[in-house]
């Protein structure tokens, strides 16, 4: 299992964290370029802003996801909150 957060980084026996803010394309490709074979299964339950979604879907989903497998994004409701940020970014 391969994490990525913004704000820790572990490495365990079969799980990686790896520290990378998913708002950075090139910091998300990086990633990519460490794991190294496709997934079947990813899940944003990152920051929930909606231009990081995007942006990590556009990468994620073509060059990590296997064909086949599953993308899921957590807590979209996030992008209906109108007056509350969420991990600093606006929700609105
Ligand atoms: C709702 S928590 C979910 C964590 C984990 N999926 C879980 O279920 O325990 C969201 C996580 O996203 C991380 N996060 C917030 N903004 C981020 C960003 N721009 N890039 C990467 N991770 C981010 C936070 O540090 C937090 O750990």
């Amino acid at each position: 299992m391969y994490c990525l957060d913004r704000d820790l980084s572990l490495s365990g026996v079969g799980n990686d964290v790896f520290q990378v803010d998913q708002g950075d394309p090139a910091a998300v490709q990086g990633v990519i370029a460490s794991i190294r074979h496709p997934v079947h299964l990813i899940v944003d339950d990152g920051s929930h802003f909606p231009p990081h979604q995007l942006s990590s879907f556009s990468i994620l989903f073509d060059q990590l996801l296997r064909p086949g497998g599953l993308y899921i994004f957590e807590d979209v409701e996030t992008s209906y909150w109108i007056t509350v940020d969420i991990y600093g970014y606006p929700t609105r």
